[in-house]
């Protein structure tokens, strides 16, 4: 990087016969800056007068610098801007870093030791600053530094005076930095931490020497530099580190549960936990957003109170990103091995999106009271006696991106009773922006706790509908991890009956079960892949009934069925026949089939690890598409899986050249390969050598096998096929 230079400049540096600002004072003169050295020579507590800014003056000019020295005091600033505009004609340049100490404890500061502090440190800045201000608005320049302290950020005992001098200086530099913006003044503000004399007795003897003042002078000197463009901030410097300060905000409540409502000392009390929750706190930047804020607030409150009225709501709030999604995707089965996978697990993907089903995770309602809200006096809800029983997602707008913030209201729309349990209804509107984006719907069971005369049915339901009596057009299969409930409950749900062993036996399960709505996640993609052209735009809503837990490490198999826009589908366990989703559909916005139905519905075409080479490959060969016509053949590759012929690639070297999924289109194959999909992998990356493989019979050529051996250095430089 260029060095940076202050070549013109005028700076002028307060208190900088010794400590923190001698060592600014040097870099900026070493840096082409004409520098006043301002500085009364007093002893720590103020008292006493001496030359030690002349040291400082000679030793930027030994180095060949520009500086003069200034022995007034601060208190009377305008005298030291004046030493700056007689000596060198301008000012650029301001440091406001001139500082005392008269430590005592609260009840023995003298009213003398409050006046000196608060003079030197924050009268002294004003003096200076304002003596300056005139000049910088004129030339359209200026650079202000004022010099906090972490004791006045935090307090520090025995330091009230001081603490709030240096507490002073962040008002007055958020202040000036707001009317200096327009003319290109720009005031931050130091906290610096160093060795210096008014720390020798503070600082333990190790870290004192360590503290060196030229460790933070290069930050002070970026902040007043032409380029440096923060304006109003607090840095915090010491050690060689650097550190932003601001205040933040919490979110805030309203205080009371609806308009009408008074405001009382135990409603106060009651909403206290939520006035001081930092979770959602944020930097409010200028005052008018404070009012912007509130304006927005009490809107909010109002239209909030306007639905709780029609039912009692639970709001909250989360975000997500891409790691929210990426960690999410492999919980429900997506997977690198599987390339249209990739679309959801790698963040910097061009088409890199969400999984329709993450969605249903901001509606989730099983840590809100709203369930636990609606039941009956003497029937009660909570985590050990409710079940998931049904889910249903709806997309009204937009499909949502790949990071964002959601407000969600819960809220039971109906309390079904099934005479042994309950069953509530909740729905969930999902806001972004205030506008509804997702919209959810839960049937959850409270087992035990029905029995109350309530209706059996009701018509705000959403229900399933029975899959067709005909052969599923598509079946897709895929086995879930022996972690996948491991992985799946890291997006959210920590229920220990999907980790814990003994709340599963306690649960009547031999072991941690699956969540159901992974299960859904899986049958979801598949579904997605077949019908969606694995796009989530085209999905309008999904609906499930759980029927039967899955434990991790089974194969679930997803029968889908096609009826206009609408895609059926049911979710068996292969290992025991189960159907432990019934009665699902996904509708479609716009349907893309994967290929014929008919031939997917008799295989499962889920993507093989071979894919990717394949795919690599491809692109080899379209950037040197001369090198592969030099083979001269068709290759037609088989894969197996389990003995069982899964996949076929034409590799066409020959005409038509390509590499693509199924039977050649043109001309007959000259080689054909047969080899697992394993296998194959292990060749590809090296492990397993084709002659090797040839012979131990895991690779099996037909036709021209002299022709096979062509494709080794054509393809040597990529996939080593
Ligand atoms: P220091 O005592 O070495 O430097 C302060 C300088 O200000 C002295 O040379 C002193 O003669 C001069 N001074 C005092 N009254 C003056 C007045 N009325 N007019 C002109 N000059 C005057 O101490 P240090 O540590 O270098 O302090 C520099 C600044 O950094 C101070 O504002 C201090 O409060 C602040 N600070 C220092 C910390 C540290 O760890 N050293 C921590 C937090 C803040």
């Amino acid at each position: 990087m260029e060095q940076l230079r202050f070549d013109g400049r005028v700076a002028v540096v307060t208190g900088a016969g010794g400590g923190l600002g001698k060592a600014y004072a040097l870099l900026l003169g070493s840096r082409g800056a004409k520098v006043v050295v301002n500085d009364l020579g007093s002893a720590r507590d103020g008292v006493g007068k001496s030359n030690f800014a002349d040291a400082v003056v000679k030793e930027i000019k030994d180095k060949g610098g520009d500086a003069v020295a200034d022995y007034n005091s601060v208190v009377e600033g305008e005298k030291i801007i004046k030493t700056a505009l007689d000596t060198y004609g301008r000012v650029d340049i301001l440091i406001n870093n001139a500082g005392i100490l008269r430590d005592r404890s609260f009840p023995k500061i003298s009213e003398q030791d409050w006046d000196l502090v608060n003079a030197v440190h924050l009268k002294g800045a004003f003096k200076t600053t304002q003596a300056a201000w005139e000049t910088f608005k004129k030339q359209k320049f200026g650079r202000v530094v004022m010099t906090s302290s972490n004791a006045g950020l935090m307090g520090n005992f025995g330091q009230s005076n001081y603490s709030a001098a240096k507490m002073g200086l962040v008002g007055l530099a958020s202040t000036l930095a707001i009317e200096g913006a327009k003319y290109n003044i720009k005031v931050n503000t130091i906290v610096p931490t160093a060795a210096s004399r008014l720390t020798e007795d503070i600082l333990p003897p190790d870290m004192f020497q360590a503290m060196k003042p030229e460790l933070i002078a290069p930050v002070v000197a970026y902040m007043v530099h032409d380029s440096f463009e923060d304006n109003g901030i607090i840095i915090d410097s010491t050690l060689g580190f650097a550190h932003k300060a601001h205040l933040v905000r919490s979110k805030g409540t309203p205080l009371r549960n609806k308009p009408s409502d008074p405001v009382t000392i135990e409603s106060v009390k009651e909403k206290w936990s939520d006035v001081v929750n930092m979770s959602s706190a944020k930097r409010i930047d200028k005052i008018t957003e404070v009012t912007l804020d509130l304006v927005q607030g009490l809107q909010e409150f109002e239209d909030r109170s306007k639905l709780d009225s029609q039912n009692p709501s639970h709001w909250s709030t989360a975000s997500y990103n891409s790691k929210d999604l990426v960690c999410y995707a492999l919980g429900v089965g997506a997977s690198v091995v599987n390339p249209s996978d990739l679309k959801f697990l790698y963040e910097s993907h061009e088409d890199f999106t969400a999984l329709p089903t993450f969605f249903i995770l901001m509606g989730m309602c099983m840590d809100s009271p709203v369930v636990n809200n609606a039941m009956p006096k003497g029937k009660h809800a909570d985590f050990t006696n409710i079940l998931h029983g049904e889910q249903y997602v709806e997309f009204l707008d937009e499909f949502p991106g790949t990071e964002g913030q959601f407000t969600t209201r819960n809220y039971v729309v109906d309390l079904l009773d099934k005479g042994s349990s309950a069953v509530a209804i909740v729905n969930s509107e999902v806001y972004q922006d205030k506008q509804l984006v997702v919209r959810t719907q839960q049937h959850i069971f409270v087992v035990g706790q029905g029995g109350f005369n309530g209706p059996r049915n009701s018509d705000k339901a959403i229900g399933v509908l029975p899959a067709p009596k005909r052969n599923p057009d598509a079946v897709v299969e895929q086995k879930t991890a022996e972690d996948q409930a491991a992985l799946y409950r890291l997006s959210g749900d920590l229920n220990p009956l999907h980790i814990d062993p003994s709340v599963a036996t306690a649960s009547g399960h031999p072991r941690p079960i699956l969540h159901g709505l992974a299960s859904l996640g899986f049958s979801a993609r598949h579904v997605l892949a077949k019908f969606a052209g694995n796009d989530p735009k085209n999905v309008k809503a999904i609906k499930a009934r759980f029927a039967k837990p899955v434990l991790p490490g089974q194969t679930l198999v997803t029968e889908m069925w096609l009826e206009g826009k609408r895609v059926h589908f049911q979710t068996k366990v292969k290992e025991t026949g189960n159907i432990v989703i019934a009665g699902a559909y996904v509708d479609m916005k716009s349907v893309v089939q994967a290929g014929p139905v008919a031939a997917q519905s008799t295989q499962s075409s889920e993507a093989l690890k071979s894919d990717s080479i394949f795919l690599k490959v491809q692109e080899e060969i379209k950037a040197n598409p001369d090198k592969a016509k030099s083979v001269g053949a068709i290759f037609l590759y088989k894969i197996t899986r389990n003995g069982k012929l899964v996949k076929q690639w034409t590799m066409n070297l020959k005409s038509d050249i390509g590499v693509y999924e199924g039977e050649p289109k043109t001309g007959k194959a000259d080689t054909t390969l047969t080899v697992s999909d394993d296998d194959f992998v292990e060749i590809a990356s090296g492990q397993l050598s084709p002659q090797n493989a040839f012979l131990k019979g895991k690779i099996k050529i037909s036709g021209n096998l002299m022709l096979a051996q062509k494709l080794g250095p054509l393809l040597k430089t990529g996939s080593k096929l």
